[in-house]
């Protein structure tokens, strides 16, 4: 473990403008410098670093952090790695606590089996460039399929000789033990290669170790398996890892967008035609270790499947769990016969991005167009094909994009989005009710197991992030040349009172009311719970710190099972929270003045709130929701904007006007509700 002296010396030496500097191109900016957003695309740069305050912060992407921050991002290591990378540029010496002796035995024999892969990797490489067998049957497989020397060396793809033991001989004339060998399932039990005659594809972690190894036979025609790959061993574990995932990364995070494929050739091939942001689940199914690691790059995800039809349905049940982690999926079919190199090889690279660009369909809408038209004129059917699509919308965590997947396959399905509505809905309030539970048991667990750890090796906080005015922007900024000196970007007053007044009215009824059953027949929701189930996940998007620190504290109570009263926030330690309850608790509290005015809606008036608390619930959430569609709408708006500037074509002004009407859509929607529960 690195010693706490050796952290504050790298923390204190590093300059986050050289360490940024070393991947972006940085121009000064008044106070600041400014650049264009490595972790995402942007053509106007917002990606600002503060050389007095040593952080950086996008106020495109909302990345920031200092430079361990930065170092474990950009070039996604682990805390410990990215100290190791800063120490080792300026030239610091790592000092490192004594770690215990069996962690250290057990690193040093890790790093033992990673060598090893190593040398199976080379040996196979080597086989495959070097030996006569090696060049007639393995190169000519490999070249004849279109691979370039480039390609073969960057994926260290190789040949595995027929022999009964070649490579295990060789290991073991390098003093690598037969009982290691089996370990890595480089040897079977009987002593002899486990690949042979196979062309060789090296599997690598995400950091670019050997974990493994595909091997795929040359000959048609055989009754053994196409494929053989390395068993689970204590290096490679399946689930946990995508062919191609080190060499992506980078363009992932670069396109924002994951390509997923079945197959190792199929990501070669479109890495070597220069789509890189490529990655195979190697025919299984994905995990959710799977996605959080791509999750880590990007939220967009584009499938692309083999052109056979079968199995697509399952394959596409799979997918919920892609919907669970909250990413944006969307579905290629390729054309019947082909997959993704195959289809590639035979149309050409920009044939190719053409069709995957024009064909990719969002999922849940594929779906509901496939299932639909299986279920044409069988009722039987179409009530497990709305259970079933119904099933992955309840899936998506935000409940904005809930609503729009549910007006959109109401009219695939040309079912009634009241129906569809309802029936999301209950799937949602069960499983927010499965999850909480879940994590309180987590949470317990999590307490533990930290009382359980003396010193932990991550710092628990990684410091507060000071928030920063965005510098100033103009639209029309021509980066490198003279622009305006930073000036603090103005708030619209107006719209700034009205959301503050929407959360306000949230955190009033959360502290007067939250403890109450919001409906008298159920005992397990509470107001408060009904409230933060529906607005959890944007509670980061509260304009008032107070405010969400509030809900926050709420949420946390909720799930341990304390009641909130409002005595608890009278009585609170922090004076802000006092002050507030007290604020929120007179029953005179003020009225906003833009409320009439910016709705166009009736006041509610109620004599008796205390009588009224749940459908004020409701309203509140349905004003948060307004709230949040206004800030999308506006930022639609920013980008439909944008693209008549820039001339970008006439397809991206459509589309950010199809969704400007779709969102005007919901918010209309919304208010009607929310006047219907004004008028009950
Ligand atoms: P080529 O036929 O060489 O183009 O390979 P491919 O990647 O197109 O193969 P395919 O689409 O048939 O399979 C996709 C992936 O599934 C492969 O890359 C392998 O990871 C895996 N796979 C295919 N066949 C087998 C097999 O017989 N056994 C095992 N264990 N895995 C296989
Ligand atoms: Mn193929």
């Amino acid at each position: 473990m690195i010693t706490k002296k050796t952290i504050n010396d790298i923390v204190e030496t590093a300059r986050i403008e050289d360490v940024v500097g070393d991947f972006v191109n940085l121009k000064k900016r008044g106070a600041n410098m400014l650049g264009l957003c490595p972790f995402h695309n942007e053509k106007t740069p917002s990606f600002t670093v503060s050389p007095a305050k040593n952080i950086y912060k996008c106020f495109g992407c909302g990345k920031g952090g200092d430079p361990v921050n930065f170092i474990m991002e950009h070039e996604s290591v682990s805390y410990p790695e990215s100290l190791k990378y800063l120490a080792e540029k300026y030239g610091i010496e790592i000092e490192e606590t004594q770690t215990s002796q069996a962690h250290k035995e057990e690193q040093q024999k890790l790093d033992s089996l990673y060598v090893l892969n190593q040398f199976a990797r080379d040996y196979y490489h080597e086989q495959l460039l070097q030996t006569d067998i090696g060049k007639s049957v393995g190169l000519s497989y490999l070249k004849n399929r279109g691979f370039t020397d480039e390609t073969i060396e960057k994926f260290g793809l190789g040949f595995a000789p027929k022999d009964k033991d070649a490579f295990t001989q060789a290991a073991k004339r390098k003093g690598y033990k037969g009982q290691q060998l089996k370990k890595l399932g480089l040897t079977s039990k009987y002593d002899s290669d486990f690949f042979r005659d196979r062309v060789m594809f090296t599997i690598h972690s995400v950091s670019g170790k050997v974990i493994g190894f595909g091997g795929r036979i040359m000959s048609k025609n055989v009754k053994a398996p196409k494929y053989v790959n390395t068993p689970e061993t204590e290096v490679y574990n399946k689930s946990k890892v995508l062919y191609g995932a080190y060499f992506a990364k980078r363009a992932i995070r670069k396109s924002d967008e994951c390509i997923l494929v079945e197959g190792y050739t199929d990501v070669i091939s479109l890495h070597q035609s220069g789509i890189e942001n490529v990655v195979a689940s190697s025919g299984t199914s994905l995990t959710v270790d799977q996605i959080r690691m791509v999750k880590r790059y990007t939220q967009n995800m584009k499938i692309l499947y083999d052109g056979d039809g079968a199995g697509i349905k399952a394959a596409l049940r799979g997918l919920d769990l892609v919907l669970e982690q909250d990413m944006n999926v969307k579905v290629v079919m390729l054309p019947e016969g082909e997959d993704p190199d195959s289809y590639l090889q035979s149309v050409g690279s920009e044939a190719f991005g053409e069709f995957i660009e024009s064909q990719a369909k969002d999922f849940i809408l594929f779906k509901s167009e496939l299932l639909f038209s299986e279920a044409a004129g069988d009722p039987v059917k179409q009530a497990s094909m709305i259970k079933d699509i119904v099933t992955s919308i309840a899936k998506i965590p935000d409940p904005l994009k809930r609503s729009l997947y549910i007006k959109e396959c109401s009219h695939l399905l040309k079912v009634e989005e009241e129906i569809l509505m309802n029936e999301t809905n209950q799937i949602v309030t069960k499983s927010v009710h499965q999850a909480e539970d879940q994590r309180k048991k987590d949470q317990r667990q999590y307490a533990r197991k930290k009382a359980n750890e003396q010193d932990g090796n991550f710092p628990s906080d990684l410091g507060n992030f000071p928030s920063e005015p965005p510098p100033y922007l103009p639209e029309d900024a021509d980066y490198g040349a003279q622009a305006p000196p930073p000036q603090p970007l103005q708030r619209r007053p107006a719209a700034a009172n009205n959301a503050e007044y929407q959360e306000k009215d949230i955190i009033r009824l959360l502290i007067t009311y939250g403890g109450q059953l919001f409906d008298p027949e159920n005992e397990a929701v509470t107001v408060a719970r009904f409230i933060l189930s529906n607005i959890e996940d944007v509670l980061d998007d509260f304009d008032n710190d107070l405010y969400e620190r509030v809900a926050r504290e709420c949420l946390d109570m909720t799930i341990d099972g304390t009641p909130i009263t409002p005595q608890h926030f009278i009585q609170h330690e922090d004076k802000d929270f006092r002050h507030l309850a007290i604020d929120v608790l007179q029953p005179e509290f003020e009225m906003s003045p833009n409320w009439l005015d910016k709705h166009d809606l009736p006041l509610r008036s109620q004599p008796m709130p205390e009588a009224n608390f749940n459908n004020d619930s409701i309203s509140a959430i349905y004003w948060f929701k307004i709230r949040k569609l206004d800030k999308l709408i506006e930022r639609n708006k920013a980008s439909m904007k944008k693209a008549i500037d820039e001339k970008s074509g006439e397809e991206d002004v459509m589309k950010a006007m199809k969704i400007h009407q779709k969102l005007m859509e919901i918010r209309k929607d919304i208010a009607l509700k929310l006047n219907t529960v004004i008028v009950r």
